[in-house]
């Protein structure tokens, strides 16, 4: 007896087609498992069996051949255990239907009891089953939620292989899961710019940064508000659209943190890892290649805070994705690539102490000290940062006194008309920061007099020409604001002001 079920793999935030035979012949009892080099894979064996004898199947003695179709192609995923499991009470005439072609799409992993263990990548795997126009898909309880996003395909949520029997052979149907209102509507909550007193100049870079994708580099000492002005990054920025919603559900899936965000909300990410977050965390990796930092970043803002305390080559692989918007994972003969589009922001103290350059409070750390603080971020890193700034303390007293700052509602509004202006003048999603330096001397060519101020500023602070472009791009970014065709002296000026002391 042979049964044959469609599956998918997983690859990157993708699926792919994957078909499951199991083939039931006369011999010793044996079973053996092909087209399965991965070990989450192998593992199944164990599991399926367990999971038959625990809910009063018998295991066939029988020679079992279980093969994941193609043989060639690698398999990820912990979800083949139920379309193996029910394969194999296909084919060896446990439980009957009429169609075998009907069988909807099986995805969950097993417990040794029978139970169906919520599994990673389900939204992936849903919007596959729907693609192939499966009417149907069963998915364990805890998964339910994450796979009822997808329209126009039926959820079934099970909690166990005798329930997902029962339901297939049409003796106890169970009935489609429906998203509950809540969870659908999600609590849109942010942070808000209202809260962050006093701070013009690191309210303005934000904003800018805001308005044209620029990466972000605030420095200053303990308590100054960086981390509240980073956080608050999101509140400004342009909601996600429905494509973009849907990659950064898939990317939480796939992570297996469906969780930690509900796919239906338009909040860009903001992703804050400890400094001692290893190269893996940050960019992804392991066995089952699981996104890291800077895909769950996605469309959103990565915050790394105390940039300085970062270990040396977690801070280098992040040179790739910045570059390029991707993030590539190395696997035995094989390259996977995830997105990894965000904005980077990095705060840090300037000093070791924190206190460098602070009015009041005395720094404590040696010339070769601070140096060698700050040389820990390496000059193609520094680089990247369009925008870096000195955050100024401010005192506690003063704070009080300081009139609450202008709601994020406001800002947004400016940097969406912004972003819509760059859209319009440079194609649909392109961003100032991402303008290359041709097109930059064709957008953000600035009035004589602007040029003149450039170029002086160029000669006494001996800029490279890569500081040349990162100004422009700040200084086309500010004219955007202003709602200003031409770049001119003032932008220079302003943009000249957020280049740091080391541009
Ligand atoms: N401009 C401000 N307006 C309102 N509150 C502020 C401001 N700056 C700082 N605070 C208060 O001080 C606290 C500390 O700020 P925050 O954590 O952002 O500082 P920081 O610059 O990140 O410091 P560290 O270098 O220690 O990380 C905030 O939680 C907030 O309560
Ligand atoms: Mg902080
Ligand atoms: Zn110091």
């Amino acid at each position: 007896m042979l049964a044959r079920l469609a599956s998918a793999s997983l690859r990157g935030l993708e699926a792919e087609a994957v078909d499951v035979e199991v083939d039931l012949s006369r011999g010793m009892p044996s079973w053996s498992l092909v087209g399965l080099p991965d070990a989450a894979v192998r593992e199944a064996r164990d599991r399926v069996r367990a999971a038959l004898l625990n809910s009063n199947f018998e295991f066939p003695l029988r020679h079992i051949t279980v093969n994941l179709a193609p043989a060639d192609k690698r398999k990820d995923g912990s979800h083949f255990d139920l379309p193996v499991a029910v394969g194999l009470l296909l084919a060896s005439g446990q439980i009957h239907v009429e169609n075998q072609s009907d069988i909807p799409f099986l995805a969950a992993e097993l417990a040794l009891d029978g139970r169906l263990n919520p599994v990673s990548g389900i939204l992936p795997l849903t919007l596959f089953a729907k693609s192939q126009g499966v009417k149907q898909i069963i998915v364990p309880l805890g998964n339910a939620e994450e796979a009822a996003v997808v329209q126009g395909i039926e959820v079934i949520a099970a909690s166990n292989l005798l329930e997902v029997a029962g339901h297939l052979q049409g003796k106890r149907i169970l009935l489609p899961f429906s998203a509950s209102e809540t969870s659908t509507q999600a609590e849109e909550k942010l942070l808000d710019l209202k809260d962050v007193r006093g701070q013009q100049q690191a309210r303005r870079a934000l904003e800018i940064a805001a308005a044209g994708g620029h990466h972000l580099l605030m420095s200053g000492p303990p308590g100054s508000g960086k981390s509240m002005l980073a956080s608050r990054l999101p509140s400004i920025m342009p909601p996600l659209t429905d494509e973009q919603r849907l990659a950064v559900a898939r990317v939480y899936s796939i992570a297996g943190e469906a969780n930690a965000r509900s796919p239906m909300s338009s909040i860009p990410p903001f992703r804050s890892p400890h400094n001692s977050a290893s190269d893996v965390a940050m960019i992804g990796g392991g066995q089952v290649p699981k996104p890291g930092e800077v895909t769950k970043a996605l469309f959103g803002a990565l915050f790394l805070d105390e940039l300085p305390e970062f270990k040396r080559p977690v801070l280098e692989v992040l040179r790739q994705p910045l570059e390029s918007g991707t993030v590539s994972i190395a696997r035995a003969a094989d390259t996977l690539t995830f997105p990894a589009e965000f904005q980077l922001v990095g705060a840090m103290n300037p000093c070791p102490c924190g206190y460098l350059g602070h009015p009041s409070k005395p720094c404590r750390c040696s010339q070769t000290q601070v140096s060698r603080y700050v040389g820990r971020i390496s000059g193609p890193l520094l680089d990247r940062f369009d925008i870096r700034i000195h955050v100024p303390p401010v005192e506690h007293e003063e704070l009080t006194q300081m009139q609450a700052g202008e709601s994020s509602a406001l800002v947004k509004a400016r940097v969406l008309k912004a972003r819509d202006i760059q859209y319009a003048r440079q194609g649909e999603g392109i961003v100032n920061a991402r303008l290359l330096p041709t097109a930059l001397e064709q957008y953000a060519k600035p009035d004589a007099e602007g040029e003149a101020l450039l170029n002086t500023a160029l000669n006494r602070f001996g800029l490279s020409a890569r500081s040349y472009h990162r100004i422009l791009k700040v200084a086309r970014t500010i004219a955007d604001l202003a709602g200003e065709g031409q770049v001119s002296s003032a932008h220079i000026a302003e943009a000249l002001q957020y280049r740091g002391d080391s541009a």
